[in-house]
């Protein structure tokens, strides 16, 4: 994990080093003002002269240290902020980017929540360590250093008798150590199933209303609220416990100086004026003390923050990424040159289906599937709800692996394929339409960056969305919300549905893409399905036969096999599930 981290903050090692330096200075400051009090007592105050230029000297020597000490600490202050900022910036870039990486599978299980105090919250501790923690770690223990050797070097059994407290604090520290970082643990985790509950309650807010739960929402975030507050006290009890006993220890330090510094001072082993230098140094050695509890706590809970960052920074999408380029996996084909892969690779859209069984964390939901899809066929995919047919679209598109079998694309195995070049080539509309929260028209071109205008009209046209642009407040400039709240359900279909006519991908999933639009729209849009999938494999999957009429081959799902397959007629022709959902739904019969 420390590695980790140290690959950003190395890249400003330098500046690091100039600003540790930097701080190393101003922790040899701490000792000049005490040693200036002390000649001030000593030289001018005790001595019979009362030299006033030399008072006059020490004091501008004492002002002066001050001033640059403070110039010193804001410009490595500066430093450390600047660079922390940088880190963080680029971790959480990286981080950001890693999440594209993974796959489906990790998505299903990943609470929205988790994911988002992971890249703010928990940034931030890491953030707070090479802000603060990391120097003010170096500048205290220097202080501590240079303060216990200039009391040795005033009187050694002065300073033994300060070094007395030194075991108590250290034996109170490892044990604090060991009891703060699985309280910050708690506290991160209970952050993270905070903001959880609250994005999902926003999410549901719609459903929450309809059941008129939300006195039951409350309660469960109350539950989680309070849950929160427990490992927040738990942690603030900790630390509170570990502050009275180190209170206590330094407390006792002026008592021991008054006491045998007196008496030293009685024996003339040391001068008024060393006292008065001890008594300044007591502070340069107390803080460190004072500020080691809060430094371990802050180390510790970095430490938790940062296994949290590297655990998400690890994880590995299930569905291996096989080539990372083109050239790699070109490297290694088997096939001819024909197959070569380049970054505009189009493919034929051949798909076939080679005894795939799959299975979402142990659970079979297709099972031993084959079939062969020709160049330009479109298909059909009738099945009840629940017997696979999203998941053959997520296997095709590679969301998820096989559990056995194989899903060839012209001919080859997408898991030969780099899986950018292989979604390139194969679109789908998700069942749920999803919509960003940006214009129209940035929704349709979303896949196709570089669209004029006028095509972005075109697929526009095509989906149906031109029927109802007029309604918008600013047309293709209407600004859609998160979720696209404000459209409804088949509008929202209808621009997904124009994004893949945009994209305009050699193989097409449809995936339940008209099931919230009404019939004669339908109907329309079947004219448009048809004229663009001209030259397309197209898959469309519905609960409608009519959405069928223009297939070249349907198949019937059940249960995760193909229980039918055949043509509109051919299927009619024989008794079926296929049939008995045509008669259902044409004359409300079995
Ligand atoms: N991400 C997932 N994790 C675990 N199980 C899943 C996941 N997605 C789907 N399933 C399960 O796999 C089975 C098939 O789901 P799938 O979405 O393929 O059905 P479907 O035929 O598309 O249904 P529908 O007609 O309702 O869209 C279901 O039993 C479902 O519970
Ligand atoms: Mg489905």
């Amino acid at each position: 994990m420390l590695k980790w981290i140290w690959s950003y903050i190395g890249k400003y090692k330098f500046l690091m080093i100039f600003g540790l330096t930097l701080s190393v200075i101003v922790a040899g400051f701490a000792v000049v003002n005490p040693l200036i009090s002390g000649t001030i007592v000593d030289k001018v105050i005790n001595s019979p002269e009362h030299d006033f230029n030399l008072l006059v000297k020490l004091i501008l020597l004492m002002v002066s240290a001050t001033l640059f000490k403070a110039i010193l600490r804001y410009s490595y202050q500066l430093i450390f902020e600047h660079v922390s900022q940088n880190v963080i910036r680029r971790m959480r870039e990286d981080l950001y980017a890693h999440i594209q990486t993974l796959d489906f599978a990790w998505y299903d299980k990943a609470p929205a929540g988790n994911v988002l105090t992971l890249l703010t919250s928990d940034l931030d501790k890491v953030r707070h360590f090479v802000a603060w923690v990391l120097y003010q770690s170096l500048e205290n223990s220097l202080v501590y250093t240079f303060s216990i050797v200039t009391l040795g070097m005033i009187n050694w059994k002065l300073m033994l008798a300060f070094l007395g407290i030194a075991p108590f604090v250290l034996v109170l520290v490892q044990k604090f150590k060991g009891q703060i970082r699985p309280a910050h643990m708690k506290v991160r985790d209970q952050f993270a199933v905070l903001n959880t509950r609250v994005g999902e309650n926003i999410e549901g807010n719609r459903v929450v209303k309809a059941f008129v739960r939300e006195s039951y929402e409350i309660g469960k975030f109350d539950n989680d609220n309070d849950g929160y507050r427990k490992a927040a006290v738990n942690n603030a009890d900790v630390r509170v416990k570990y502050t009275p006993w180190i209170d206590t220890l330094c407390g006792l330090l002026p008592v021991v100086l008054i006491l045998f510094g007196g008496y030293l001072v009685i024996r003339g082993e040391m001068t008024i004026g060393e006292l008065v230098t001890f008594n300044g140094l007591m502070w340069a050695f107390t803080q460190p003390i004072n500020m080691f509890g809060m430094l371990v706590d802050n180390i510790q809970n970095f430490g938790a923050s940062g296994d949290r960052l590297y655990e998400l920074w690890k994880t590995k999408p299930s569905v291996k990424k096989g080539y990372e380029t083109i050239e790699e996996a070109n490297a290694v084909s088997s096939l001819g040159p024909a197959s070569k892969l380049s970054d505009d690779f189009k493919c034929q859209g051949r798909v076939e289906f080679k005894n795939v069984s799959f299975a979402y964390n142990q659970v079979p939901v297709i099972k031993n599937m084959s079939f062969t899809i020709e160049p330009g066929m479109t298909v059909g995919i009738l099945g009840p709800t629940g017997s696979g047919k999203s998941t053959i679209a997520n296997l095709m598109c590679r969301y998820y692996d096989v559990s056995d079998g194989a899903i060839l694309i012209d001919g080859k195995d997408v898991r030969d394929y780099v899986p950018e070049i292989l979604r390139k080539n194969i679109g789908i509309t998700m069942q749920e339409a999803f919509l960003f929260s940006d214009t129209v028209e940035g929704n349709i071109a979303f896949g196709n960056q570089d669209a004029t205008f006028e095509e972005v009209e075109h697929a526009a046209e095509l989906a149906r969305v031109k029927e109802f642009i007029g309604d918008l407040t600013e047309g293709y400039d209407t600004i859609v919300g998160e979720r696209g709240v404000g459209l409804s359900g088949g509008q929202k279909q209808r621009i997904a549905l124009a994004r893949l006519f945009l994209a305009n991908p050699k193989i097409m999933i449809l995936d339940d893409t008209t099931s919230a639009v009404d019939i004669e729209t339908e109907q329309k849009i079947r004219q448009s399905i048809k004229e663009q999938s001209q030259g397309h494999t197209t898959f469309i999957i519905s609960h409608r036969i009519s959405s069928f009429e223009n297939c070249d081959l349907v198949l019937v799902i059940q249960n995760g096999e193909i229980s039918e397959m055949g043509t509109n007629e051919e299927l009619l022709a024989k008794p079926g599930y296929y049939k008995d959902v045509y008669l259902e739904q044409n004359y409300g019969k079995k």
